[in-house]
């Protein structure tokens, strides 16, 4: 059955040409009829030089946002209208005027889990990855970086030469993560390595041996000739981990590592997009050009 929706998928999206961007917490059902999979700035990068002008994004809304903005003559649909993530709404445009008025000396730093919106009002975007090494290349000293503290508090501690102002918010999910799972898990796994996402909290990210973007933890973990690894982010990359690195062992550090938002694609969803469902990415052009400048500021830095 779910074989003969895949085959399915495959061959609407060959007939129509149209290519299908999976994010490595999709199921693994989806990342199967994929055309790419990986971390979410990557697959817009990604769609930017493939043919087809139709793009379907199985992830997030702020991801497909990204890939509008990165192809705004394609037609990006997101393959299940109504997934969102919570951290990339936290913050309103308005509520970041009033910080900047604030601090009006600060170059503001936006992780890329944004809605274009807020990106119109920022000065640069970062990915997880490329957090630290963009930080290090503004000039300005003085940084407010946005929403995410946690990530915020990794790049601070990475660069204390520079004065980096955070708020309150965060992945609601990763952010929940105790420093007392950790230390279960190492206790239970005392050979594995620990590979953590930099959204978990400092408490959580300061017994990591390696901190980074999703398909940083997969390249370490692939690439490692260590054995056993504890997974600290979403609990799909320690299950996909699993499938390919069969003689490998991988726990995940939390089982409530689950991304809700992430899980509601289904393989019906993305027949059903394929076939005029999902929701069409729209951006104003007003919109379209502001929020543009902060991701061309990261691609300059990157
Ligand atoms: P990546 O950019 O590392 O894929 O992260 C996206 C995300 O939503 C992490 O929670
Ligand atoms: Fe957003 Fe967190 Fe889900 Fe990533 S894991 S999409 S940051 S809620």
């Amino acid at each position: 059955m779910l074989k003969d929706m895949q085959q399915e998928i495959l061959r609407i999206k060959k007939e129509k040409n149209i290519t299908i961007l999976a994010h490595s917490y999709q199921a693994e059902e989806i990342q199967e009829i994929a055309d790419y999979t990986g971390d979410s700035f990557r697959l817009s990068e990604l769609a930017v030089n493939d043919p087809n002008r139709t793009v379907i994004m199985c992830g997030v809304h702020f991801m497909a946002e990204t890939c509008k903005l990165l192809s705004p003559d394609k037609k990006v649909i997101l393959a299940k209208e109504g997934c969102g993530c919570p951290m990339a709404e936290q913050l309103s445009a308005d509520e970041l005027r009033q910080l900047k008025e604030m601090y009006p000396d600060h170059t503001v730093v936006a992780y890329i889990n944004t809605t274009a919106e807020l990106k119109t009002e920022c000065d640069v975007c970062v990915t997880s990855s490329s957090a630290v090494e963009i930080c290090r290349k503004i000039e300005n000293d003085k940084i407010l970086f946005i929403p995410d503290c946690n990530l915020g508090a990794f790049v601070a501690d990475q660069l204390p030469e520079k004065k980096i102002k955070l708020i309150q918010g965060g992945c609601p999910i990763h952010a929940a993560v105790r420093e007392k799972d950790v230390l279960a898990e190492k206790e239970k796994h005392p050979n594995a390595f620990v590979l953590v996402h930099p959204e978990c909290v400092p408490a959580v990210t300061k017994h990591a041996d390696y901190v980074g973007s999703t398909s940083g933890i997969v390249n370490y973990a692939v690439k490692s000739d260590a054995r056993e690894f504890i997974i600290g982010t979403e609990i799909s990359i320690a299950e996909h981990l699993q499938y390919i690195c069969p003689d490998k062992e991988f726990y995940p550090l939390s089982k409530h590592l689950i991304c809700p938002n992430m899980k509601r694609t289904t393989l019906p969803d993305v027949y059903k997009a394929l076939n005029g469902g999902g929701l069409e990415i729209e951006i104003s052009p007003e919109v379209m050009k502001k929020a543009r400048v902060c991701i061309d500021r990261m691609l300059e830095l990157g």
